[in-house]
C-alpha cells in the first residue's frame, strides 16, 4: 500500500484534507497517531485568524458545505507543533496568503521548520472579498516559480475544480515548467449552496450562503481533474486526489485515475480519524481481490474504453 511522492514516502495513501481535524496540536497528533500515511496542517496564514461568523459549516448526504474563512492558529504555532511531532510520519503545511508577498514570508517561516513538504493553498473559497488565485493561471505560475527558488522541500499546489481542458493544460505544463512536484486537486467547489428547506434558509451564514462545497457531491469532479492532470503532465506531477472519499474504493478509483495518495475531509469531519482504519482495510481487501501485489503500480493505470 506504500505510495511516494519525490522523498516522501507513506506508509498508506491517506491523508487529512487541509482544514479538517488539523486546526489543533491535539487533532494533528491524533492525525499522526492514526493509520493516515502523511499529516497535511490547517491551511496557516501569518497571524491568527478567528475566521467567519457561524453557522459556517453544514453536513447533508455525505457532503457538506462550509464558509470557515481559514480559522487557524498562526504560522508560528504550526511551526512550533511541526516541532513537536516530528519523527513518525511526514508532515505537509499548507500555507495561505492574501497577496504574493505573504506566500514568500509563509514560505520562509515553514522552510525553517521540520515540514517535509509544502502544499501551497491558491484555492481558498471563503475569504470575503478575496478572488480564488488559482483561477489566475499565470500568477498562479509565477508564484509557484518564486516559492521553488525558496525551497528544496517537496512542494505543491491546491487547486480548486476546473471547467475547461485548456484552464488544466496551462496549470499541469506551467507547473512543470516552475518544477513544481504535485497537485492537490479538489478544494471545495467554491459556489455551492445548501438550503434547510423547512427552515426555508441558507445553511450557512457568510457569504449570504455561498460556499465551498465537499464531500460525495464533488468525487467525480475531483476524480475528473486527477485523470485530466495526469494526463497533461504525463506523469510528471505527484497528484493527491481529493473530493468524497469515504470508502476504500473511492481511494482505489483515484489511484487508478492517477492520484499518489488521496486526501479527506467531510466523510474525515463525520467519522473522526478512525476513519483511517476503516480505509485501509477496505483498500487491503479491494487489493486482494483485484490480485494486487504493489497499489503504486496501479496509478494511473486506468483504461479507457
Ligand atoms: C478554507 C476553505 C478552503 O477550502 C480552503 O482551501 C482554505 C480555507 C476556509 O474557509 O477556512
Amino acid at each position: 500500500m506504500e505510495t511516494s511522492i519525490k522523498s516522501l514516502m507513506f506508509s498508506t495513501p491517506f491523508t487529512n484534507a487541509a482544514g479538517v481535524w488539523c486546526t489543533t496540536e491535539k487533532e494533528l497528533k491524533e492525525i499522526r497517531d492514526s493509520a493516515a500515511g502523511f499529516v497535511t496542517f490547517k491551511s496557516m496564514t501569518i497571524f491568527p485568524r478567528k475566521g467567519n461568523v457561524e453557522p459556517r459549516f453544514s453536513y447533508f448526504n455525505h457532503s457538506s458545505i462550509n464558509s470557515m474563512g481559514l480559522p487557524n492558529k498562526g504560522v508560528d504555532y504550526y511551526c512550533k507543533v511541526a516541532k513537536k511531532l516530528q519523527g513518525k510520519k511526514p508532515m505537509i503545511a499548507s500555507i495561505a496568503g492574501f497577496s504574493p508577498d505573504e506566500y514568500i514570508t509563509l514560505l520562509k517561516k515553514v522552510n525553517n521548520a521540520p515540514f517535509d513538504g509544502i502544499e501551497v493553498n491558491l484555492s481558498c473559497p471563503n475569504v470575503v472579498g478575496k478572488g480564488i488565485f488559482a483561477y489566475n493561471i499565470p500568477l498562479s505560475i509565477k508564484i509557484m516559480k518564486e516559492l521553488r527558488k525558496m525551497t528544496e522541500k517537496v512542494l505543491g499546489v491546491k487547486l480548486p475544480p476546473y471547467v475547461s481542458r485548456d484552464n488544466v493544460k496551462n496549470m499541469a505544463e506551467g507547473l512543470i515548467n516552475a518544477k513544481v512536484d504535485f497537485v492537490t486537486t479538489i478544494n471545495s467547489f467554491p459556489l455551492g449552496c445548501a438550503i434547510d428547506y423547512k427552515k426555508e434558509k441558507m445553511k450557512i451564514k457568510p457569504n449570504d450562503g455561498i460556499g465551498g462545497l465537499g464531500g460525495a457531491a464533488t468525487k467525480n469532479i475531483g476524480i475528473g481533474q486527477v485523470v485530466l492532470f495526469r494526463q497533461f503532465s504525463k506523469g510528471k506531477l505527484g497528484i493527491i486526489g481529493v473530493g468524497g472519499v469515504e470508502k476504500g474504493s473511492d481511494v482505489y478509483e483515484y489511484i487508478l485515475a492517477g492520484a499518489s495518495a488521496v486526501a479527506v475531509g467531510t466523510a474525515l469531519w463525520k467519522n473522526k480519524p478512525v476513519l483511517f482504519s476503516k480505509l485501509k482495510y477496505e483498500l487491503e481487501s479491494i487489493m486482494k481481490k483485484q490480485k494486487v501485489k504493489k497499489l503504486s503500480e496501479k496509478i494511473g493505470a486506468l483504461k479507457i474504453i
